[in-house]
């Protein structure tokens, strides 16, 4: 028995599919990052947040009340890192995810009503 012949327009007719399927995924990528970003920037909770005017003072409070545990009483550092000067790093609405997000563990998810995320968002933008 002799094998198929090599046929040269069935392989070529293959790659064109798989061009098009590849073609295909990278379209619904960009659709995908085109619909993502722009929601994200209008997650209404920042934006709600964004437009309070905050009390670093009353920040200040709840940071010791509930993250000095683990970046320290001054947030020189403890478990958590020292958060000095954050605010050069981060954006506001980066802050605000950071805390609302639980996505970088043991760092807990916190859930705080937009003016006390104000307040502390003024507390940690002032910690130069
Ligand atoms: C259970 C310990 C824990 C608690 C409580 C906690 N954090 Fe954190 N936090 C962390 C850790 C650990 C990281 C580093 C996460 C990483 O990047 O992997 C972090 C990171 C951060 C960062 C980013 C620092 C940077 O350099 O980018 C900010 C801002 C922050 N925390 C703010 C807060 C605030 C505000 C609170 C209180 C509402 C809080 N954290 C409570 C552990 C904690």
């Amino acid at each position: 028995m002799t094998g198929q012949p090599l046929n040269p327009d069935a392989a070529k007719g293959r790659r064109g599919l798989i061009a098009a399927l590849v073609g295909m995924a990278a379209a619904a990528c960009i659709v995908a990052v085109l619909l993502v970003l722009p929601a994200a920037q209008a997650d209404p909770y920042s934006r709600q947040t964004l437009e309070l005017s905050g009390s670093s003072e009353k920040g200040g409070r709840l940071f010791r009340l509930n993250c000095a545990g683990c970046h320290g009483i001054a947030a020189q550092g403890l478990v958590g890192p020292n958060l000095h000067g954050v605010a050069a790093r981060k954006s506001s609405r980066q802050l605000i995810q950071q805390v609302v997000s639980g996505r970088t563990p043991p760092m807990p998810r916190f859930q705080p009503e937009p003016q006390a995320m104000a307040d502390l968002l003024a507390y940690l933008n002032g910690l130069v």
